[in-house]
């Protein structure tokens, strides 16, 4: 009996059929006889005949769990789950509760780790995801601290990768809402923010800003180096100028405003001012600079000068320290009136107080603020931060400070 396979040589390109499939020649050469030149004879044995079709309905049966998989898995990651984690939800028990839960970024990064815990599965889902490295590890660490899922977002929200890994470390910290109210508290400050609050007394916000701003440290001695130019750039008495830090782009500020003096200052500083000065000549004032940029030796000088003339109580409460001066950015600016000798009474002050934000510049040193500027009331001297962050504190009526604290310290 047995069948008979015919080959033509058109159809079964002999060589390269050796080539790549030699041992199934080997086989249709010994069961099916020899190839002959125009047509080829196979006869299969019986039992052959048998294995083969098993193999067939095995290949068709594989074929077939195949494709349902696939449709299976195409249809968890079309929740938005990927591929990995699509597997991993295939064969897990809770894969009902998975799917009720449809897209998640946090269950999706856990699927996809080794450090995927069951029994935190419902955990996951409910914790806002943050592109950290070792998220899920520091989620396990504080569940298993006793953290709740509203504490770990907290505590994700608060810190870099680095800062939660920290974080995740130590013991389960009591005031964690308390400090953490406030979007720009930092996790890596708690036990400051902790330690200023219990030796001052101050209240969470004052304490989170204060300590954002390095207060809870010795002015001058401890204070951040600041060693880049940007308009943004906080220089005070726990902010200090590196030795190594250049001021930018000066250029003379131009005669007319300068009462005949020659002052520098930043480029872009001195276009706002005059554009601002020219508006401000539109509504009949006139302004002069009575002092600008100012380098590390002009503010040693300067000091001098007051503290012979004013004692050393008077020069802190109006001189920076040299390195500790704005001037010193090429930003700041000492603004007189030509109408009034002293600027506080004059019109041209209150102009200043209605518009200076426009282009750019705040007043620095207010008498509200002297507790957090460190400096008393300084009603001429006014420093270019910009638009954006003028328009923001003229419409908040903050101090730099304050701003710094809550959008710019790292
Ligand atoms: N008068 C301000 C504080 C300065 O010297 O920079
Ligand atoms: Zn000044």
């Amino acid at each position: 009996m047995g069948r008979v396979f015919f080959f033509t040589q058109k159809r079964l390109n002999y060589s390269i059929f050796y080539k790549k499939n030699q041992l199934l020649y080997g086989i249709l050469n010994i069961v099916g006889g020899s190839l002959k030149t125009k047509k080829v004879k196979l006869k299969l044995k019986p039992n052959v005949v048998k294995y083969l079709k098993v193999i067939g309905v095995l290949l068709l049966i594989f074929l077939v769990c195949f494709i349902f998989y696939r449709k299976q898995i195409s249809n968890i990651t079309d929740l938005g789950y990927s591929e990995i984690a699509a597997k991993k939800i295939l064969f897990d028990e809770d894969k009902e509760y998975i799917l009720t839960v449809k897209e998640n970024k946090t269950l999706n990064a856990a699927l996809e780790t080794d450090f995927y815990k069951a029994k935190y599965l419902k955990n996951y889902a409910k914790i806002n995801f943050v592109d950290h490295k070792n998220l899920i590890k520091n989620i396990n660490t504080l569940l298993d601290k006793g953290y709740s899922n509203s504490d770990v977002n907290i505590i994700l929200s608060h810190g870099d990768d680095n800062d939660v890994t920290e974080f995740s470390k130590r013991e389960r910290v009591r005031y964690l809402e308390e400090f953490y109210e406030f979007s720009y508290a930092k996790l890596k400050y708690y036990d400051r923010y902790l330690a200023y609050t219990d030796s001052t007394g101050e209240d969470e916000k004052t304490t989170v800003i204060h300590v954002n701003l390095n207060m809870d440290k010795t002015e001058y001695d401890d204070a951040v180096s600041v060693d880049k130019f940007g308009y943004d750039m906080l220089v005070n008495k726990f902010h200090a100028l590196d030795n190594g830090f250049e001021v930018v782009d000066l250029i003379s500020v131009p005669m007319d405003y300068s009462g005949g003096e020659e002052y520098k200052a930043n480029r872009v500083a001195i276009t706002a001012l005059t554009q601002m000065f020219e508006a401000a000549k539109v509504d009949g004032l006139e302004m002069v600079v009575n002092s600008a940029y100012r380098s590390y030796d002009d503010q040693l000088e300067l000091i001098e000068f007051y503290r012979k003339w004013y004692g050393d109580n008077y020069v802190n409460k109006y001189v920076a320290r040299a390195g500790y001066s704005e001037h010193q950015t090429g930003l700041a600016f000492d603004i007189g009136s030509t109408s009034s000798k002293v600027f506080a009474d004059s019109k041209e002050y209150q102009w200043m107080q209605e518009n200076c934000y426009k282009y750019g510049f705040i007043l620095r040193f207010t008498k509200k603020a002297e507790g957090i500027t460190g400096y008393k009331s300084e009603p001429w001297h006014y420093r270019y931060v910009g638009k954006e962050i003028a328009e923001y504190i003229h419409t908040h009526k903050i101090t730099f400070e304050e701003y710094y604290a809550m959008f710019l310290v790292k």
